[in-house]
């Protein structure tokens, strides 16, 4: 992953389009790559994505967290990305087999990303890992991991992986519901590819300026790395 790329994914964790379209519009010059929940997917489906795209968005990563029979799973992630999408997830828990059906269904161009565990479930160490390894050998693209098992992963994986991070928190700001939290800095120092941070910024008095300050973290973190 080249240290030029902006690795902040900002989710749409918004019910309507056109919300979706404002905060693309208000961030996209300082956020990697836009998700769409399941909350925007439901109301909204592949007209969101490529609504997103339309406003200016550089990427749009469709967290659709499929888990279903392979065959479903294949038709339903050739369905979600032919709307123009460059990330889509889909849950580890399924098997290999189903990993690499969505892989399939995805095509060449996008990446696939394992959810290795829910971050609302418990999980060890060790079963993250082993998730994050299905996912290698289902061909994905990456995996989606808590920051705290991050540098474990990285080191099962290799380089080969992307690692997705959410429950990422700027120092100082509010947990929320996320349990298990890591400073940006720290997680990117963890070996973490793409940070998804939403309420942050969503909620900041000024998203611009914490957007901006998470940028100066990160780019401190790599001069460090
Ligand atoms: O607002 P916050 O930064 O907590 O947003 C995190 C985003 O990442 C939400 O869209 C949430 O659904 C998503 N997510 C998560 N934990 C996971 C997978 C996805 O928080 N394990």
């Amino acid at each position: 992953m080249s240290s030029a790329h902006n690795p902040i994914v900002f989710p749409l964790d918004v019910a309507s389009i056109d919300d979706a379209r404002e905060w693309v519009r208000r961030l996209s010059d300082e956020v990697g790559v836009f998700k769409v929940g399941l909350e925007l997917f439901c109301a909204a489906g592949p007209e969101a994505v490529r609504a997103i795209a339309d406003a200016g968005a550089a990427g749009v990563f469709l967290d659709a967290k499929l888990h279903d029979i392979p065959a479903t799973v294949e038709g339903a992630a050739r369905e979600a990305c032919s709307a123009g999408v460059r990330m889509i997830t889909a849950h580890c828990q399924g098997g290999v087999e189903m990993l690499r059906a969505a892989v399939r269904g995805a095509g060449d161009d996008v990446c696939v990303l394992g959810v290795t565990r829910l971050t609302s479930l418990p999980a060890s160490q060790d079963e993250v890992t082993q998730a994050a390894l299905q996912a290698l050998e289902a061909g994905c693209g990456g995996i989606v991991c808590s920051p705290r098992e991050a540098a474990a992963v990285r080191e099962a994986v290799g380089p080969k992986l992307q690692i997705v991070c959410p429950g990422v928190r700027p120092a100082g700001s509010d947990a929320g519901d996320q349990v298990r939290v890591m400073t940006p800095g720290d997680a990117i120092r963890a070996g973490a590819d793409w940070l998804v941070i939403g309420r942050p910024i969503r909620n900041a008095a000024d998203p611009l300026a914490a957007v901006r300050a998470i940028r100066e973290e990160i780019a401190s973190a790599r001069g460090t790395q």
